[in-house]
Protein backbone atom coordinates (compact mmCIF):
# COMPACT_ATOMS: atom_id res chain seq x y z
CA UNK A 1 0.00 0.00 0.00
CA UNK A 2 1.46 3.30 -1.00
CA UNK A 3 0.46 6.48 0.89
CA UNK A 4 -0.02 9.91 -0.71
CA UNK A 5 2.95 12.11 -0.74
CA UNK A 6 3.64 14.21 2.17
CA UNK A 7 2.17 17.88 1.04
CA UNK A 8 4.94 20.47 1.87
CA UNK A 9 4.40 24.27 2.35
CA UNK A 10 8.11 25.80 2.70
CA UNK A 11 9.00 29.10 4.60
CA UNK A 12 12.12 31.40 3.44
CA UNK A 13 13.29 34.41 3.15
CA UNK A 14 16.19 33.95 1.30
CA UNK A 15 18.21 31.71 -1.36
CA UNK A 16 16.49 28.65 -0.60
CA UNK A 17 19.39 26.44 -0.86
CA UNK A 18 17.19 23.98 1.35
CA UNK A 19 13.87 24.37 -0.58
CA UNK A 20 16.24 23.38 -3.61
CA UNK A 21 17.57 20.15 -2.10
CA UNK A 22 14.13 19.08 -1.28
CA UNK A 23 12.83 19.66 -4.27
CA UNK A 24 15.77 17.84 -6.13
CA UNK A 25 15.15 15.19 -4.09
CA UNK A 26 11.52 14.82 -4.58
CA UNK A 27 12.30 15.03 -8.51
CA UNK A 28 14.99 12.12 -8.49
CA UNK A 29 12.09 9.55 -5.96
CA UNK A 30 14.37 10.24 -3.32
CA UNK A 31 11.35 11.48 -0.97
CA UNK A 32 7.72 10.88 -1.54
CA UNK A 33 6.56 14.59 -0.73
CA UNK A 34 4.92 17.30 -3.18
CA UNK A 35 5.59 21.02 -2.73
CA UNK A 36 2.50 22.89 -2.25
CA UNK A 37 3.63 26.40 -2.07
CA UNK A 38 6.58 28.40 -1.03
CA UNK A 39 6.17 31.56 1.24
CA UNK A 40 8.03 34.71 2.47
CA UNK A 41 8.23 37.79 4.13
CA UNK A 42 10.62 39.23 1.57
CA UNK A 43 9.22 39.52 -1.96
CA UNK A 44 12.69 39.47 -3.69
CA UNK A 45 14.03 36.42 -1.89
CA UNK A 46 15.43 34.14 -4.04
CA UNK A 47 13.56 30.98 -2.60
CA UNK A 48 10.65 32.62 -4.26
CA UNK A 49 12.31 32.71 -7.78
CA UNK A 50 13.13 29.25 -7.18
CA UNK A 51 9.60 27.89 -6.49
CA UNK A 52 8.64 29.71 -10.33
CA UNK A 53 11.07 27.87 -12.04
CA UNK A 54 9.57 24.82 -10.06
CA UNK A 55 6.17 25.62 -10.82
CA UNK A 56 5.01 25.89 -7.10
CA UNK A 57 2.89 28.73 -6.44
CA UNK A 58 5.19 31.07 -4.92
CA UNK A 59 4.03 34.03 -2.22
CA UNK A 60 5.27 37.02 -0.37
CA UNK A 61 3.57 38.51 2.21
CA UNK A 62 4.91 41.66 3.66
CA UNK A 63 5.38 42.93 7.23
CA UNK A 64 4.95 46.32 6.70
CA UNK A 65 1.69 45.88 5.11
CA UNK A 66 0.22 45.06 8.50
CA UNK A 67 -0.23 46.67 11.65
CA UNK A 68 1.02 44.05 14.24
CA UNK A 69 3.13 41.23 13.86
CA UNK A 70 0.32 38.83 14.89
CA UNK A 71 -2.07 40.61 11.75
CA UNK A 72 1.03 39.70 9.18
CA UNK A 73 1.19 36.13 10.79
CA UNK A 74 -2.49 35.61 10.40
CA UNK A 75 -2.80 36.63 6.29
CA UNK A 76 0.28 34.15 5.88
CA UNK A 77 -0.82 31.51 7.36
CA UNK A 78 -4.56 31.90 5.78
CA UNK A 79 -2.22 31.34 2.20
CA UNK A 80 -0.87 28.64 3.42
CA UNK A 81 -3.72 26.93 4.77
CA UNK A 82 -5.31 27.34 1.57
CA UNK A 83 -2.40 25.31 -0.29
CA UNK A 84 -3.75 22.54 2.23
CA UNK A 85 -0.17 21.28 3.49
CA UNK A 86 0.31 18.07 5.70
CA UNK A 87 3.92 20.03 6.78
CA UNK A 88 5.16 23.62 7.08
CA UNK A 89 8.89 23.58 7.02
CA UNK A 90 11.05 26.83 7.84
CA UNK A 91 14.21 26.91 5.92
CA UNK A 92 15.90 29.80 6.63
CA UNK A 93 12.76 32.05 7.32
CA UNK A 94 14.37 34.61 9.50
CA UNK A 95 11.22 36.03 11.64
CA UNK A 96 9.84 34.43 15.20
CA UNK A 97 5.78 33.11 14.63
CA UNK A 98 3.72 34.64 16.70
CA UNK A 99 2.07 32.31 19.33
CA UNK A 100 -1.94 31.87 18.46
CA UNK A 101 -0.44 30.52 14.55
CA UNK A 102 2.22 28.02 16.15
CA UNK A 103 -0.24 26.59 18.64
CA UNK A 104 -3.10 26.54 16.36
CA UNK A 105 -0.15 24.01 14.13
CA UNK A 106 1.17 22.18 17.18
CA UNK A 107 3.76 19.06 15.44
CA UNK A 108 2.79 20.41 11.82
CA UNK A 109 5.53 22.80 11.88
CA UNK A 110 9.09 22.71 11.40
CA UNK A 111 12.27 24.68 11.57
CA UNK A 112 16.12 23.75 10.32
CA UNK A 113 18.04 26.12 12.37
CA UNK A 114 22.28 25.82 12.08
CA UNK A 115 23.20 24.95 15.57
CA UNK A 116 23.42 21.67 18.10
CA UNK A 117 20.37 23.06 19.60
CA UNK A 118 20.24 23.81 22.71
CA UNK A 119 23.37 25.58 21.98
CA UNK A 120 23.45 29.02 19.82
CA UNK A 121 19.54 30.07 19.23
CA UNK A 122 19.06 33.12 17.26
CA UNK A 123 21.47 34.63 14.64
CA UNK A 124 25.27 34.84 13.49
CA UNK A 125 25.00 30.67 15.22
CA UNK A 126 28.65 29.92 13.35
CA UNK A 127 30.08 33.10 14.64
CA UNK A 128 28.42 32.38 17.94
CA UNK A 129 30.15 28.23 17.85
CA UNK A 130 33.46 30.26 16.93
CA UNK A 131 33.39 32.63 19.91
CA UNK A 132 32.75 30.06 22.50
CA UNK A 133 35.83 28.02 21.12
CA UNK A 134 33.34 24.74 20.33
CA UNK A 135 34.75 21.95 18.99
CA UNK A 136 31.76 20.21 17.34
CA UNK A 137 28.89 22.49 15.67
CA UNK A 138 26.49 21.28 13.60
CA UNK A 139 22.53 21.80 12.57
CA UNK A 140 18.84 20.67 14.17
CA UNK A 141 15.48 20.06 12.88
CA UNK A 142 12.96 21.01 15.59
CA UNK A 143 9.19 21.65 16.16
CA UNK A 144 8.33 24.59 16.05
CA UNK A 145 7.10 26.82 18.79
CA UNK A 146 6.53 29.76 20.26
CA UNK A 147 10.14 29.85 21.94
CA UNK A 148 12.72 31.36 19.55
CA UNK A 149 14.58 28.16 18.36
CA UNK A 150 13.21 25.91 21.41
CA UNK A 151 10.66 23.84 20.48
CA UNK A 152 11.27 19.79 21.01
CA UNK A 153 14.44 18.87 18.77
CA UNK A 154 13.96 15.70 15.95
CA UNK A 155 17.59 15.51 14.77
CA UNK A 156 21.02 17.13 14.14
CA UNK A 157 23.86 16.54 12.91
CA UNK A 158 27.22 17.14 13.63
CA UNK A 159 30.62 19.25 12.03
CA UNK A 160 33.58 19.20 13.54
CA UNK A 161 34.85 23.33 13.98
CA UNK A 162 38.49 23.01 12.74
CA UNK A 163 41.21 25.25 14.16
CA UNK A 164 41.66 27.71 11.00
CA UNK A 165 38.00 28.15 10.62
CA UNK A 166 35.74 31.41 10.15
CA UNK A 167 31.98 32.10 10.03
CA UNK A 168 31.94 31.27 6.81
CA UNK A 169 34.13 28.27 5.94
CA UNK A 170 31.94 26.71 8.93
CA UNK A 171 28.62 27.96 7.39
CA UNK A 172 29.56 26.27 4.29
CA UNK A 173 30.35 23.01 5.81
CA UNK A 174 27.17 23.04 7.97
CA UNK A 175 25.33 23.92 5.06
CA UNK A 176 26.62 20.89 2.77
CA UNK A 177 25.36 18.74 5.74
CA UNK A 178 22.06 20.65 7.03
CA UNK A 179 20.30 19.42 3.52
CA UNK A 180 20.84 15.74 4.07
CA UNK A 181 19.82 16.24 7.64
CA UNK A 182 16.53 18.05 6.57
CA UNK A 183 16.18 15.66 3.74
CA UNK A 184 16.40 12.39 5.85
CA UNK A 185 14.11 14.08 8.55
CA UNK A 186 11.55 15.11 6.55
CA UNK A 187 11.28 10.98 4.54
CA UNK A 188 10.63 9.89 8.97
CA UNK A 189 7.99 12.89 9.19
CA UNK A 190 6.51 11.63 5.57
CA UNK A 191 6.17 8.08 6.43
CA UNK A 192 4.81 8.52 9.86
CA UNK A 193 7.83 7.24 11.62
CA UNK A 194 8.40 10.47 14.03
CA UNK A 195 5.51 12.52 15.47
CA UNK A 196 4.51 14.99 18.01
CA UNK A 197 3.33 13.44 21.18
CA UNK A 198 1.94 14.98 24.26
CA UNK A 199 0.71 18.32 24.98
CA UNK A 200 1.83 21.96 24.27
CA UNK A 201 2.91 21.89 28.08
CA UNK A 202 4.73 18.41 27.36
CA UNK A 203 5.27 17.48 23.98
CA UNK A 204 7.98 14.96 23.07
CA UNK A 205 8.97 13.42 20.10
CA UNK A 206 8.03 9.93 19.07
CA UNK A 207 10.34 7.68 16.68
CA UNK A 208 9.00 5.22 16.02
CA UNK A 209 6.50 4.81 18.48
CA UNK A 210 9.10 5.67 21.37
CA UNK A 211 9.32 8.61 23.49
CA UNK A 212 13.08 10.00 21.70
CA UNK A 213 15.19 10.57 25.29
CA UNK A 214 17.91 12.70 22.89
CA UNK A 215 17.67 13.78 19.05
CA UNK A 216 18.39 11.27 16.41
CA UNK A 217 21.52 11.83 14.40
CA UNK A 218 22.58 12.02 10.92
CA UNK A 219 25.36 9.52 10.30
CA UNK A 220 28.18 9.80 7.36
CA UNK A 221 25.76 7.55 5.20
CA UNK A 222 23.04 10.27 6.25
CA UNK A 223 20.76 7.52 7.70
CA UNK A 224 19.76 8.66 11.21
CA UNK A 225 19.65 6.59 13.81
CA UNK A 226 19.30 7.01 17.85
CA UNK A 227 22.43 7.76 19.88
CA UNK A 228 24.24 4.79 20.83
CA UNK A 229 24.04 3.86 24.73
CA UNK A 230 26.87 4.46 26.71
CA UNK A 231 28.59 0.94 26.92
CA UNK A 232 27.64 -0.67 30.42
CA UNK A 233 30.57 -0.14 32.47
CA UNK A 234 32.25 -3.41 34.14
CA UNK A 235 32.55 -1.42 37.10
CA UNK A 236 29.07 -1.34 38.18
CA UNK A 237 28.68 -2.94 41.62
CA UNK A 238 26.75 -6.50 41.25
CA UNK A 239 23.34 -6.45 43.03
CA UNK A 240 24.16 -7.97 46.71
CA UNK A 241 21.12 -9.94 47.52
C1 LIG B 1 20.25 27.77 6.76
O1 LIG B 1 21.52 27.80 7.33
C2 LIG B 1 19.22 27.42 7.81
O2 LIG B 1 19.69 26.52 8.75
C3 LIG B 1 19.00 28.75 8.46
O3 LIG B 1 19.03 29.67 7.41
C4 LIG B 1 19.80 29.14 6.33
C5 LIG B 1 18.91 29.09 5.14
O4 LIG B 1 19.59 28.70 4.00
N1 LIG B 1 17.81 28.73 9.26
P1 LIG B 1 18.81 28.52 2.63
O5 LIG B 1 17.96 29.78 2.43
O6 LIG B 1 17.97 27.30 2.72
O7 LIG B 1 19.88 28.42 1.59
Amino acid sequence: MTSAPLRLAVLASGRGSNLQAIADAIAVGHLAAELVGVFSDKPGAFALERARRLGVPAVAVRPRDFASRPAHDEQLFRQIDAVGPDLIVCAGYMRLLSEPVVSARQGRIINIHPSLLPAFKGLHTHQQALDAGARMHGASVHYVTPELDGGPVVAQVRVLVEPDDDAERLAQRVLAREHPLLLATLRLLATGRVRLAGSAHGSRVEFDGQSLSAPLQLDPDNVLAELAAPAASASHPHPTN
